[in-house]
Protein backbone atom coordinates (compact mmCIF):
# COMPACT_ATOMS: atom_id res chain seq x y z
CA UNK A 1 0.00 0.00 0.00
CA UNK A 2 1.08 3.41 -0.79
CA UNK A 3 1.50 5.00 2.54
CA UNK A 4 2.08 9.08 3.58
CA UNK A 5 4.96 10.11 5.08
CA UNK A 6 4.32 11.63 8.55
CA UNK A 7 5.42 13.40 11.16
CA UNK A 8 5.03 13.07 15.33
CA UNK A 9 5.43 15.91 17.73
CA UNK A 10 5.99 15.36 21.29
CA UNK A 11 7.54 16.67 24.32
CA UNK A 12 7.37 14.03 26.82
CA UNK A 13 7.39 9.79 27.41
CA UNK A 14 6.12 9.30 23.47
CA UNK A 15 4.37 6.18 25.05
CA UNK A 16 1.33 6.88 21.95
CA UNK A 17 4.97 7.36 19.83
CA UNK A 18 5.95 4.19 20.12
CA UNK A 19 2.07 2.70 18.99
CA UNK A 20 2.73 4.57 16.29
CA UNK A 21 5.74 3.39 15.33
CA UNK A 22 4.94 -0.23 15.82
CA UNK A 23 1.86 0.14 13.69
CA UNK A 24 3.42 2.21 10.77
CA UNK A 25 5.66 -1.38 10.39
CA UNK A 26 2.32 -2.88 9.68
CA UNK A 27 1.85 -2.97 5.87
CA UNK A 28 -1.71 -1.70 5.84
CA UNK A 29 -1.43 1.22 8.27
CA UNK A 30 -1.72 3.99 6.19
CA UNK A 31 1.71 6.17 7.15
CA UNK A 32 4.98 6.01 7.76
CA UNK A 33 7.11 7.78 10.32
CA UNK A 34 9.53 9.84 8.55
CA UNK A 35 10.33 12.24 11.28
CA UNK A 36 9.99 13.42 14.77
CA UNK A 37 10.46 16.59 16.68
CA UNK A 38 10.42 17.15 20.44
CA UNK A 39 9.50 20.30 22.20
CA UNK A 40 11.62 18.88 24.63
CA UNK A 41 15.97 18.03 24.07
CA UNK A 42 14.99 15.58 27.02
CA UNK A 43 11.94 14.00 26.30
CA UNK A 44 11.95 10.18 26.99
CA UNK A 45 10.51 9.96 23.15
CA UNK A 46 13.40 11.13 22.07
CA UNK A 47 14.84 7.27 22.77
CA UNK A 48 12.45 5.77 20.88
CA UNK A 49 13.19 8.06 17.60
CA UNK A 50 17.48 6.67 18.10
CA UNK A 51 16.04 2.99 19.15
CA UNK A 52 13.86 2.81 15.52
CA UNK A 53 16.49 5.13 13.40
CA UNK A 54 13.90 7.50 12.69
CA UNK A 55 15.27 11.16 12.35
CA UNK A 56 14.52 13.70 14.69
CA UNK A 57 15.07 17.46 15.54
CA UNK A 58 14.34 19.87 18.82
CA UNK A 59 12.35 22.67 18.15
CA UNK A 60 12.47 24.59 21.28
CA UNK A 61 11.56 28.25 20.69
CA UNK A 62 8.84 29.30 18.86
CA UNK A 63 10.56 32.25 16.95
CA UNK A 64 9.45 32.33 13.50
CA UNK A 65 12.85 31.69 12.39
CA UNK A 66 12.60 28.22 14.22
CA UNK A 67 9.37 27.85 12.54
CA UNK A 68 10.38 28.43 9.45
CA UNK A 69 13.25 26.75 10.05
CA UNK A 70 11.40 23.16 10.86
CA UNK A 71 8.39 23.82 8.08
CA UNK A 72 11.32 23.64 5.45
CA UNK A 73 12.58 19.82 7.22
CA UNK A 74 8.67 18.94 6.80
CA UNK A 75 9.15 19.65 3.26
CA UNK A 76 12.16 18.28 3.02
CA UNK A 77 11.18 14.84 4.22
CA UNK A 78 7.68 15.12 2.57
CA UNK A 79 5.69 15.40 5.26
CA UNK A 80 1.89 15.18 5.04
CA UNK A 81 0.51 14.77 8.20
CA UNK A 82 1.48 15.71 11.25
CA UNK A 83 0.42 14.11 14.53
CA UNK A 84 0.60 15.52 17.71
CA UNK A 85 1.38 12.97 20.70
CA UNK A 86 1.31 14.50 23.71
CA UNK A 87 2.83 17.39 22.26
CA UNK A 88 3.10 20.76 25.14
CA UNK A 89 3.48 23.23 23.23
CA UNK A 90 0.85 25.65 20.42
CA UNK A 91 1.50 25.33 17.58
CA UNK A 92 1.19 29.14 16.03
CA UNK A 93 -1.81 30.15 13.45
CA UNK A 94 1.38 30.97 10.83
CA UNK A 95 2.66 27.28 11.52
CA UNK A 96 -0.65 25.71 10.83
CA UNK A 97 -1.14 27.68 7.78
CA UNK A 98 2.17 27.12 5.93
CA UNK A 99 2.23 23.88 6.52
CA UNK A 100 -1.53 23.32 5.15
CA UNK A 101 -1.58 19.61 5.70
CA UNK A 102 -3.63 17.86 8.09
CA UNK A 103 -2.65 18.31 11.67
CA UNK A 104 -4.00 15.64 13.97
CA UNK A 105 -3.86 16.13 18.15
CA UNK A 106 -4.90 13.32 20.68
CA UNK A 107 -6.35 14.83 24.05
CA UNK A 108 -6.88 13.04 27.19
CA UNK A 109 -11.07 14.14 27.89
CA UNK A 110 -13.91 13.79 26.30
CA UNK A 111 -13.56 17.35 24.45
CA UNK A 112 -15.31 19.58 24.19
CA UNK A 113 -14.59 19.29 27.98
CA UNK A 114 -11.54 19.88 30.06
CA UNK A 115 -9.49 21.37 27.17
CA UNK A 116 -5.71 22.33 28.70
CA UNK A 117 -3.85 20.95 31.50
CA UNK A 118 -4.77 19.09 34.33
CA UNK A 119 -7.26 17.39 32.55
CA UNK A 120 -7.24 13.97 35.22
CA UNK A 121 -7.45 16.32 38.50
CA UNK A 122 -10.50 18.35 36.55
CA UNK A 123 -12.53 15.22 36.43
CA UNK A 124 -12.22 14.04 39.54
CA UNK A 125 -13.45 17.32 41.17
CA UNK A 126 -15.88 17.89 38.95
CA UNK A 127 -16.84 14.11 39.99
CA UNK A 128 -17.53 13.22 36.05
CA UNK A 129 -18.98 9.34 35.62
CA UNK A 130 -17.28 8.88 32.35
CA UNK A 131 -14.59 10.64 30.19
CA UNK A 132 -12.07 9.27 27.77
CA UNK A 133 -10.09 10.57 25.07
CA UNK A 134 -10.64 12.83 21.60
CA UNK A 135 -8.83 12.84 18.33
CA UNK A 136 -9.46 15.73 16.29
CA UNK A 137 -7.72 18.34 13.92
CA UNK A 138 -5.75 20.85 15.00
CA UNK A 139 -6.46 24.72 14.29
CA UNK A 140 -5.18 27.66 15.80
CA UNK A 141 -7.31 27.62 19.12
CA UNK A 142 -5.89 24.68 21.75
CA UNK A 143 -7.95 21.56 22.15
CA UNK A 144 -10.03 22.66 19.05
CA UNK A 145 -10.93 21.30 15.68
CA UNK A 146 -13.11 18.90 13.61
CA UNK A 147 -13.08 15.75 15.90
CA UNK A 148 -12.42 12.51 14.02
CA UNK A 149 -13.35 10.17 17.39
CA UNK A 150 -13.62 9.45 21.09
CA UNK A 151 -13.33 6.68 23.18
CA UNK A 152 -14.91 6.59 26.65
CA UNK A 153 -15.02 4.76 29.96
CA UNK A 154 -16.98 4.69 32.86
CA UNK A 155 -14.97 5.90 36.13
CA UNK A 156 -14.84 3.81 39.08
CA UNK A 157 -15.40 5.09 42.25
CA UNK A 158 -11.84 4.02 43.60
CA UNK A 159 -10.75 6.03 40.71
CA UNK A 160 -8.02 8.40 41.30
CA UNK A 161 -5.57 10.88 38.83
CA UNK A 162 -3.18 8.18 38.07
CA UNK A 163 -5.74 5.32 37.11
CA UNK A 164 -7.71 7.51 35.17
CA UNK A 165 -4.48 8.68 33.03
CA UNK A 166 -3.51 4.58 32.74
CA UNK A 167 -7.24 3.95 31.71
CA UNK A 168 -7.23 6.81 29.36
CA UNK A 169 -3.85 6.22 27.79
CA UNK A 170 -4.80 2.68 27.08
CA UNK A 171 -7.30 4.29 25.11
CA UNK A 172 -5.65 6.83 23.48
CA UNK A 173 -3.06 4.04 21.85
CA UNK A 174 -5.69 2.36 19.74
CA UNK A 175 -7.99 5.85 19.53
CA UNK A 176 -4.99 7.50 17.45
CA UNK A 177 -4.17 4.93 15.22
CA UNK A 178 -8.14 4.01 14.15
CA UNK A 179 -8.38 8.11 13.76
CA UNK A 180 -5.67 7.99 11.29
CA UNK A 181 -6.65 5.04 9.26
CA UNK A 182 -10.19 6.31 9.51
CA UNK A 183 -9.15 9.57 8.16
CA UNK A 184 -6.28 8.65 5.66
CA UNK A 185 -7.04 6.22 2.75
C1 LIG B 1 -1.32 11.78 26.30
O1 LIG B 1 -2.13 11.46 27.38
C2 LIG B 1 -2.01 12.76 25.38
O2 LIG B 1 -3.38 12.66 25.38
C3 LIG B 1 -1.60 14.08 25.94
O3 LIG B 1 -0.29 13.90 26.40
C4 LIG B 1 -0.10 12.54 26.76
C5 LIG B 1 1.17 12.07 26.10
O4 LIG B 1 1.66 10.88 26.61
N1 LIG B 1 -1.77 15.12 24.94
P1 LIG B 1 2.84 10.11 25.90
O5 LIG B 1 4.02 11.08 25.77
O6 LIG B 1 2.36 9.65 24.55
O7 LIG B 1 3.17 8.97 26.79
Amino acid sequence: MAKINACVFISGKGTNLKRLILNSKNYNFPINISLIVSSNKNAKGLILAKKFGIPYIIFENKKVLAEYKVLKILKYYKISLVLLAGYMKILSKRFIKIFGKPIINIHPSLLPKYKGLNTFQKIIEKKEKKTGCTVHYVNEKLDDGKIILKKSFFIEKYDDEISLKKKTQNLEYSAFSQAIIKEIR
